[in-house]
Protein backbone atom coordinates (compact mmCIF):
# COMPACT_ATOMS: atom_id res chain seq x y z
CA UNK A 1 0.00 0.00 0.00
CA UNK A 2 1.46 3.85 -1.36
CA UNK A 3 -0.32 6.43 0.84
CA UNK A 4 0.22 9.75 0.53
CA UNK A 5 -0.55 12.66 3.00
CA UNK A 6 -0.85 16.08 1.08
CA UNK A 7 -1.19 19.73 3.62
CA UNK A 8 -0.44 22.63 4.32
CA UNK A 9 3.12 23.22 6.46
CA UNK A 10 1.46 22.47 10.21
CA UNK A 11 -1.37 20.09 8.95
CA UNK A 12 0.38 17.49 10.51
CA UNK A 13 1.70 14.83 8.01
CA UNK A 14 4.52 13.73 9.69
CA UNK A 15 2.71 13.75 13.48
CA UNK A 16 0.37 11.36 11.54
CA UNK A 17 2.23 10.00 9.35
CA UNK A 18 4.65 8.46 12.35
CA UNK A 19 1.21 7.29 14.03
CA UNK A 20 -0.25 5.52 10.93
CA UNK A 21 3.57 3.71 10.00
CA UNK A 22 3.17 2.24 13.26
CA UNK A 23 -0.40 1.01 12.69
CA UNK A 24 -0.09 -0.35 9.80
CA UNK A 25 3.60 -1.64 9.96
CA UNK A 26 5.00 0.48 6.85
CA UNK A 27 7.87 3.01 6.31
CA UNK A 28 7.47 6.63 6.76
CA UNK A 29 9.31 8.81 3.80
CA UNK A 30 9.62 12.38 4.84
CA UNK A 31 10.98 14.16 1.96
CA UNK A 32 11.50 16.97 4.52
CA UNK A 33 13.32 14.92 6.83
CA UNK A 34 15.78 13.33 4.39
CA UNK A 35 16.58 17.28 3.43
CA UNK A 36 17.32 18.37 7.20
CA UNK A 37 19.39 15.30 7.57
CA UNK A 38 21.42 16.35 4.09
CA UNK A 39 21.80 19.80 5.58
CA UNK A 40 23.18 18.73 9.41
CA UNK A 41 25.63 16.30 7.56
CA UNK A 42 26.41 19.18 4.76
CA UNK A 43 26.15 16.31 2.23
CA UNK A 44 26.42 18.32 -1.51
CA UNK A 45 22.56 17.97 -1.54
CA UNK A 46 22.23 19.25 2.00
CA UNK A 47 24.05 22.46 0.86
CA UNK A 48 22.07 22.92 -1.91
CA UNK A 49 19.25 22.48 -0.23
CA UNK A 50 19.60 24.19 3.00
CA UNK A 51 18.88 27.95 1.98
CA UNK A 52 16.29 27.48 0.30
CA UNK A 53 14.90 25.73 2.80
CA UNK A 54 15.41 28.18 5.46
CA UNK A 55 13.87 31.11 3.22
CA UNK A 56 10.33 28.23 2.87
CA UNK A 57 10.94 27.58 -0.62
CA UNK A 58 10.96 24.46 -2.71
CA UNK A 59 14.24 22.60 -3.44
CA UNK A 60 14.26 21.89 -7.29
CA UNK A 61 12.27 18.67 -8.74
CA UNK A 62 15.19 17.26 -9.88
CA UNK A 63 17.04 16.49 -6.47
CA UNK A 64 14.06 16.04 -4.66
CA UNK A 65 12.85 13.26 -7.17
CA UNK A 66 16.61 11.71 -7.83
CA UNK A 67 16.87 11.30 -3.78
CA UNK A 68 12.96 10.21 -3.43
CA UNK A 69 13.50 7.34 -5.87
CA UNK A 70 16.76 6.51 -4.05
CA UNK A 71 14.59 6.10 -1.00
CA UNK A 72 11.89 3.92 -2.69
CA UNK A 73 14.77 1.59 -4.04
CA UNK A 74 15.47 0.92 -0.34
CA UNK A 75 14.17 -3.06 0.29
CA UNK A 76 12.09 -1.72 3.38
CA UNK A 77 9.65 -0.37 1.06
CA UNK A 78 8.81 -3.47 -0.52
CA UNK A 79 5.60 -3.88 1.25
CA UNK A 80 4.36 -0.03 0.50
CA UNK A 81 5.17 3.33 2.13
CA UNK A 82 4.02 6.81 3.52
CA UNK A 83 5.28 9.61 1.61
CA UNK A 84 4.71 12.91 3.50
CA UNK A 85 6.10 16.02 1.86
CA UNK A 86 5.99 14.47 -1.59
CA UNK A 87 4.67 15.25 -4.44
CA UNK A 88 4.43 19.04 -3.68
CA UNK A 89 2.95 19.87 -7.46
CA UNK A 90 2.45 17.77 -10.68
CA UNK A 91 5.72 17.41 -11.85
CA UNK A 92 6.67 15.52 -8.76
CA UNK A 93 3.34 13.41 -8.91
CA UNK A 94 4.41 12.55 -12.69
CA UNK A 95 7.51 11.92 -11.27
CA UNK A 96 6.02 9.40 -8.94
CA UNK A 97 3.65 7.74 -11.54
CA UNK A 98 6.70 6.88 -13.59
CA UNK A 99 8.84 5.81 -10.14
CA UNK A 100 5.74 3.16 -9.73
CA UNK A 101 4.93 1.85 -12.78
CA UNK A 102 8.56 1.18 -13.37
CA UNK A 103 7.90 -1.19 -10.85
CA UNK A 104 4.57 -1.96 -11.39
CA UNK A 105 3.01 -0.37 -8.82
CA UNK A 106 0.80 2.51 -7.94
CA UNK A 107 -0.20 5.05 -5.51
CA UNK A 108 -3.17 3.51 -3.04
CA UNK A 109 -4.84 6.40 -1.55
CA UNK A 110 -4.24 10.14 -1.19
CA UNK A 111 -5.19 12.47 1.73
CA UNK A 112 -5.59 16.14 1.43
CA UNK A 113 -5.28 17.00 5.17
CA UNK A 114 -6.73 20.46 5.35
CA UNK A 115 -5.68 22.72 8.16
CA UNK A 116 -7.05 26.80 8.49
CA UNK A 117 -4.21 29.71 8.97
CA UNK A 118 -5.36 30.46 12.48
CA UNK A 119 -3.81 26.69 13.92
CA UNK A 120 -1.26 26.77 11.29
CA UNK A 121 0.36 29.69 13.18
CA UNK A 122 -0.43 28.37 16.46
CA UNK A 123 1.15 24.97 16.05
CA UNK A 124 4.63 25.86 13.77
CA UNK A 125 5.57 28.94 15.98
CA UNK A 126 5.28 26.64 19.26
CA UNK A 127 6.90 23.57 17.65
CA UNK A 128 9.88 22.04 19.16
CA UNK A 129 11.57 18.96 17.48
CA UNK A 130 14.15 16.10 18.94
CA UNK A 131 17.41 16.65 16.90
CA UNK A 132 17.80 12.71 17.87
CA UNK A 133 14.49 11.39 17.35
CA UNK A 134 12.42 13.49 15.55
CA UNK A 135 9.71 13.58 17.80
CA UNK A 136 7.49 16.67 18.08
CA UNK A 137 6.38 18.72 21.41
CA UNK A 138 4.70 22.00 21.18
CA UNK A 139 6.00 25.15 23.69
CA UNK A 140 2.11 25.74 25.14
CA UNK A 141 0.00 22.31 23.88
CA UNK A 142 2.38 19.85 24.95
CA UNK A 143 5.33 20.50 26.29
CA UNK A 144 8.54 18.63 27.58
CA UNK A 145 8.72 17.52 31.26
CA UNK A 146 12.00 18.67 31.14
CA UNK A 147 12.73 22.34 29.18
CA UNK A 148 14.39 21.54 26.31
CA UNK A 149 14.85 18.01 26.02
CA UNK A 150 12.80 14.75 24.63
CA UNK A 151 10.50 12.60 26.61
CA UNK A 152 11.48 9.82 24.91
CA UNK A 153 15.30 9.61 23.88
CA UNK A 154 16.36 12.06 25.84
CA UNK A 155 17.58 14.47 22.95
CA UNK A 156 17.84 18.45 22.58
CA UNK A 157 14.87 20.00 21.31
CA UNK A 158 14.86 22.96 19.38
CA UNK A 159 12.99 25.19 16.84
CA UNK A 160 13.02 24.55 12.93
CA UNK A 161 15.01 27.60 11.23
CA UNK A 162 12.06 27.84 8.66
CA UNK A 163 9.30 28.01 11.56
CA UNK A 164 9.49 32.16 12.19
CA UNK A 165 6.14 33.56 11.41
CA UNK A 166 7.35 35.30 8.23
CA UNK A 167 8.63 31.63 6.88
CA UNK A 168 5.79 29.63 7.53
CA UNK A 169 3.63 32.51 5.32
CA UNK A 170 5.88 32.01 2.70
CA UNK A 171 5.37 27.94 3.03
CA UNK A 172 1.60 28.42 3.36
CA UNK A 173 1.82 30.37 0.23
CA UNK A 174 4.19 27.97 -1.93
CA UNK A 175 1.71 25.40 -1.03
CA UNK A 176 -1.40 27.22 -2.02
CA UNK A 177 -0.02 27.98 -5.24
CA UNK A 178 0.32 24.44 -6.10
CA UNK A 179 -1.98 22.61 -4.27
CA UNK A 180 -5.31 22.92 -6.49
CA UNK A 181 -3.36 21.50 -9.51
CA UNK A 182 -2.39 18.46 -7.15
CA UNK A 183 -5.57 17.60 -5.69
CA UNK A 184 -7.35 18.06 -9.52
CA UNK A 185 -4.66 15.13 -10.76
CA UNK A 186 -5.52 12.54 -7.58
CA UNK A 187 -9.18 13.43 -8.11
CA UNK A 188 -9.26 12.48 -11.21
CA UNK A 189 -8.16 8.97 -10.12
CA UNK A 190 -10.15 8.41 -7.24
CA UNK A 191 -7.81 8.27 -4.48
CA UNK A 192 -8.37 11.30 -2.92
CA UNK A 193 -9.83 12.05 1.09
CA UNK A 194 -10.49 15.46 1.99
CA UNK A 195 -9.61 14.85 5.84
CA UNK A 196 -10.32 18.07 8.56
CA UNK A 197 -6.67 18.29 10.05
CA UNK A 198 -7.74 20.98 12.54
CA UNK A 199 -9.31 18.23 14.41
CA UNK A 200 -7.48 16.19 17.13
CA UNK A 201 -4.43 13.99 16.62
CA UNK A 202 -6.88 10.78 17.20
CA UNK A 203 -9.67 11.62 14.84
CA UNK A 204 -7.67 11.84 12.15
CA UNK A 205 -5.58 9.02 12.82
CA UNK A 206 -8.73 7.30 12.76
CA UNK A 207 -10.30 8.40 9.52
CA UNK A 208 -6.74 8.19 8.01
CA UNK A 209 -7.16 4.52 8.63
CA UNK A 210 -10.69 4.34 7.48
CA UNK A 211 -9.10 5.61 4.55
CA UNK A 212 -6.29 3.16 4.54
CA UNK A 213 -8.50 0.26 4.73
CA UNK A 214 -10.79 1.51 1.94
CA UNK A 215 -7.77 0.99 -0.68
CA UNK A 216 -7.11 -2.35 1.37
CA UNK A 217 -9.95 -4.26 2.84
CA UNK A 218 -7.19 -6.98 4.35
CA UNK A 219 -5.58 -4.86 6.14
CA UNK A 220 -5.90 -5.84 9.88
CA UNK A 221 -5.43 -2.50 12.37
P1 LIG B 1 8.58 19.60 5.43
O1 LIG B 1 9.44 19.13 6.51
O2 LIG B 1 7.81 18.61 4.64
O3 LIG B 1 7.65 20.72 6.05
P2 LIG B 1 6.14 21.15 5.80
O4 LIG B 1 5.46 20.55 4.64
O5 LIG B 1 6.22 22.64 5.80
O6 LIG B 1 5.41 20.55 6.98
P3 LIG B 1 5.78 20.57 8.50
O7 LIG B 1 6.81 19.54 8.79
O8 LIG B 1 6.07 21.96 8.96
O9 LIG B 1 4.37 20.25 9.12
P4 LIG B 1 3.56 18.87 9.23
O10 LIG B 1 2.37 18.96 8.37
O11 LIG B 1 4.46 17.69 9.05
O12 LIG B 1 3.09 19.03 10.72
P5 LIG B 1 3.62 18.29 12.05
O13 LIG B 1 3.14 16.90 12.08
O14 LIG B 1 5.09 18.53 12.23
O15 LIG B 1 9.43 20.45 4.40
C1 LIG B 1 10.33 21.45 4.83
C2 LIG B 1 10.99 22.07 3.63
O16 LIG B 1 11.74 21.07 2.90
C3 LIG B 1 10.05 22.67 2.58
O17 LIG B 1 9.65 23.99 2.90
C4 LIG B 1 10.94 22.62 1.32
O18 LIG B 1 11.89 23.63 1.32
C5 LIG B 1 11.67 21.29 1.50
N1 LIG B 1 10.94 20.16 0.88
C6 LIG B 1 10.39 19.10 1.52
N2 LIG B 1 9.80 18.27 0.64
C7 LIG B 1 9.99 18.82 -0.58
C8 LIG B 1 9.61 18.44 -1.89
N3 LIG B 1 8.89 17.32 -2.12
N4 LIG B 1 9.95 19.26 -2.92
C9 LIG B 1 10.67 20.37 -2.72
N5 LIG B 1 11.07 20.80 -1.51
C10 LIG B 1 10.73 20.02 -0.43
O19 LIG B 1 2.80 19.10 13.14
C11 LIG B 1 3.09 20.45 13.41
C12 LIG B 1 2.90 20.73 14.92
O20 LIG B 1 1.51 20.59 15.23
C13 LIG B 1 3.63 19.75 15.85
O21 LIG B 1 4.10 20.44 16.97
C14 LIG B 1 2.55 18.72 16.24
O22 LIG B 1 2.79 18.20 17.53
C15 LIG B 1 1.27 19.58 16.22
N6 LIG B 1 0.10 18.84 15.79
C16 LIG B 1 -0.01 18.01 14.70
N7 LIG B 1 -1.26 17.56 14.57
C17 LIG B 1 -1.98 18.11 15.61
C18 LIG B 1 -3.34 18.02 16.01
N8 LIG B 1 -4.24 17.29 15.32
N9 LIG B 1 -3.73 18.72 17.09
C19 LIG B 1 -2.84 19.51 17.78
N10 LIG B 1 -1.52 19.62 17.45
C20 LIG B 1 -1.09 18.94 16.38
Amino acid sequence: MIVILLGPPGAGKGTQAKMLAAKINLPHISTGDILRQNVSKGTPLGLQAQDIMTKGGLVPDDLVNKMLTERINQPDTKAGFILDGFPRNINQAEELDKILKERNRQVSSVADLDSSEKVILQRLTGRLVCRKCGANFHIKNMPPKVADTCDSCGGELYQRSDDKEETILKRLAVYRKEVADLLTYYQKSNKLYHINADEDTDIVLNNLIAMSKAADDTLKV
